[in-house]
């Protein structure tokens, strides 16, 4: 059951898409106090939830807020992340969830303040707020029915399940070519190269360097014909240029947020001097979203949208302000105040408050026009629906790849998103498993973190270790920034450990994808926590570093550097599969409960569950390579086991065609049965 409140006049966000009859009355649960919902939490009850948020699965403990921030430092302490995602489930005897429809800052207070109580605090009271209440009081089934709620998650092509290599720095052509030659080289198997700022003219959206890209079209053919796509970035702020026609285009129309007087407000970020398009306004929004024709046109098939919280360096007006209150410093002796005073004025140029209290936009439908600060969290979302939007316009029968920085609950149905600026740190990694189910809670399904962390010198046993969990994920991307030690898996010493791992990617492609679909196309999560699966076995609740991956399997990472091995909780009986690749899967019986297991540093470790199979093709070199038509099953020897396998061709969108679902039967004596539209040769694996 969903029970709608309205407060105030909330702003249309159209993150949810059933409607809901606003209910009379007060809202259950909380005392609504003037300023917060309140509500005692009950002792030891956990709370899930807020999707890209840091810390642990269960958020109980900390306080965070719906802020999208361009922040690179995600520590226990930050509170504010990339992306908006205001739904809970709030545990105890009869748990429920919460989703707060609100643009604005919204304060979560998990037990932080008092450790019993949960208050959460927006900036003004203009929202709804939907409780979601299931007779099973199940969190499997509270997401599943706030999963049909939001709408459909965004499938990608097929290809996007790939390898995918990157960095921040890799600026023209035979910079391309070599990562695609060198893994080629070296026999990885890749998919796709991304492409950072520095493809572009001075850094302005739509448009290639013809110096460093001579030719661009026959650049991506080339690689597509490798099986390799490119994939470039986008920014949100668009270069003020004269002559550039995306600036003279968006000014002559009005088409970018505006100062209160009216004039297009002025940010900047990576091209200097910048104005922002008005993605609330639905024209502008076609509008933007109808450029990314130029580079369709040009063969590429995928896109990241970037520094849409938006993330502003500075603006003009308080740029000169700062200079002005510098300049009465200069000369003077800077003691502790003056001192703190002079950083405090240069420090905080970037992404200020202030600045987003100064500009406007216009919404249209008749609806008056609404300060920044008011809509912030919805920014990066209309952005990546701009060119949603616009890919079902200009391809309607094609998946275009698309995963954003910032996001609000309602994106999830427009693209993935990639989770930031990490750092390459191992607490980074234990923070990427965390957070992936949190995020498939608020549907966002496609995603991953920046494999071996973006920022920091990493090291090869970190990137190996990651890469281990990361072939699990579905955006699985190393990229890394400028200035940092170069992570391409072959400038490392393990690559060959690197190289099997990589390849176990591609093996476990079929079943990756099934499974990303029917979660897709089922509203259900991909990544699920031990408490979702076995809620009442009292120590599979306490786990956070171990996650359900699909029907199959339990993914149990090794996440401390060092490590040799790893505890880990069996909730029932299960098949142990050890591996370094390929070539060499070794599997052993566990019986439930608590073991130490042996993982050396090129080994990976998962499980598979009773009663169901792990299908697996042959390595390849890419997906495209794939062949879904002959696999090997694994399964528990001498027990009865099934499996419903989804397969398409991965572009089109003919989702519901039955002829994309098969079923794998295996009896107690090991003999397969197999019902389906496509010839399959299924053998056992042994
Ligand atoms: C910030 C993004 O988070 C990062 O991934 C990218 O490399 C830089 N912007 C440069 O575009």
């Amino acid at each position: 059951m969903v029970r709608k409140f309205t407060f105030g006049r909330p702003f249309p966000t159209d993150a949810v898409v059933k409607t809901y009859p606003a209910q009379e009355g007060t809202l259950p649960y909380f005392t609504n106090t003037e300023e917060s919902l309140v509500l005692t939490l009950e002792k030891g009850a956990p709370v899930y939830g807020l999707g890209e948020q840091v810390r642990g699965i269960n958020k109980r403990g900390w306080i965070y807020t719906s802020n999208c921030t361009d922040n690179p430092h995600h520590t226990e302490t930050t509170r504010s992340l990339y992306g908006a995602h205001n739904f809970l489930i709030i545990g105890g005897a009869s748990p429920f969830g919460i989703f707060i429809d609100y643009p604005g800052t919204l304060t979560f207070d998990i037990g932080y303040t008092r450790s019993d109580t949960l208050r959460i605090t927006p900036e003004d009271w203009n929202l709804d707020i939907y409780l979601i209440e299931t007779e099973d009081h199940l969190p499997a089934s509270i997401v599943h029915t706030f999963r049909q709620m939001i709408g459909r998650s965004y499938i990608p092509p097929k290809w996007a399940f790939g390898y995918g290599q990157s960095r921040w720095g890799y600026k023209d052509e035979a910079d391309f070519r070599e990562v695609a030659e060198t893994y080629a080289e070296n026999g990885f198997p890749l998919d796709a190269i991304y492409m950072d700022i520095d493809y572009m003219e001075r850094y302005k959206d739509f448009t290639v360097s013809r110096e460093r890209f001579p030719d661009f079209p026959g650049l991506v053919n080339d690689l597509k014909e490798q099986g390799v796509h490119l994939v470039p970035i986008i920014d949100a702020g668009v270069k003020i240029e004269e002559g550039y026609p995306v600036y003279e285009e968006g000014v002559e129309k009005g088409y970018f947020c505006k100062e209160e007087d009216g004039t297009p407000f002025v940010g900047a970020v990576w091209p200097g001097k910048a104005h922002f398009p008005d993605m609330l306004n639905p024209e502008a929004r076609r509008w933007f979203g109808l450029h990314y024709k130029y580079l369709l046109d040009q063969g590429i098939e995928g896109f990241w949208n970037d520094m849409n919280e938006p993330a502003i360096f500075y603006s003009e007006k308080r740029l000169n302000k700062v200079f002005d209150e510098v300049a009465e410093l200069k000369g003077q002796n800077l003691d502790l105040e003056k001192n703190d005073r002079f950083l405090g004025l240069v420090n905080t140029l970037a992404n200020h408050p202030e600045d987003y209290r100064s500009f406007y936009h216009e919404p249209g439908n008749g609806m008056e026009r609404v300060r920044h600060d008011k809509v912030h969290n919805l920014y990066g979302y209309n952005m990546t629906r701009a060119a949603g939007e616009a890919f079902e316009e200009l391809e309607p029968d094609k998946r275009i790849l698309m995963f954003s920085r910032a996001s609000y609950i309602g994106m999830h149905r427009y693209g993935g998103i990639w989770q930031g600026d990490n750092m390459a740190w191992w607490s980074h990694l234990l923070m990427n498993i965390k957070m992936m189910p949190s995020l498939n809670m608020c549907g966002f399904l496609y995603t991953g973190a920046d494999l071996g962390g973006f920022g920091g010198d990493t090291t090869e046993d970190l990137v190996l270790r990651w890469l281990q969990f990361g072939i699990f994920t579905p955006l699985m991307r190393n990229h890394s920034a400028m200035g940092t030690r170069e992570q391409e898996l072959y400038r490392f010493s393990n690559m060959e450990s690197a190289k099997k791992i990589l390849e176990l990617r591609y093996c476990l492609l079929p079943y990756l994808y099934s499974e990303y679909m029917k979660a897709a196309l089922h509203d259900e999560m991909l990544f699920r926590p031990l408490a979702f699966d076995y809620p009442q076995d009292t120590q599979a609740v306490q786990v956070e570093d171990q996650l359900l991956l699909g029907e199959s399997l339990m993914l149990a990472p090794v996440y401390q550097p060092n490590a040799e091995g790893r505890y880990v909780y069996l909730p029932e009986d299960m098949l142990l599969i050890t591996t370094t690749g390929p070539e060499d899967i070794r599997l052993k019986l566990m019986t439930a409960g608590h073991h130490y297991v042996p993982v050396a540093e090129n080994e990976l470790i998962f499980f598979l569950r009773k009663g169901h199979l792990l299908p697996l093709a042959a390595p390849a070199k890419n997906t495209a390579a794939v062949d879904d038509t002959r696999l090997q099953v694994i399964a528990w020897p001498g027990t009865e086991a099934s499996y419903t396998l989804y397969s398409d061709d991965g572009v089109s969108k003919d989702y519901e065609n039955p002829e994309n679902l098969s079923d794998i039967q295996l009896s107690s004596d090991g003999r397969i049965t197999y019902t389906g539209a496509l010839e399959r040769n299924l053998t056992l694996w042994n």
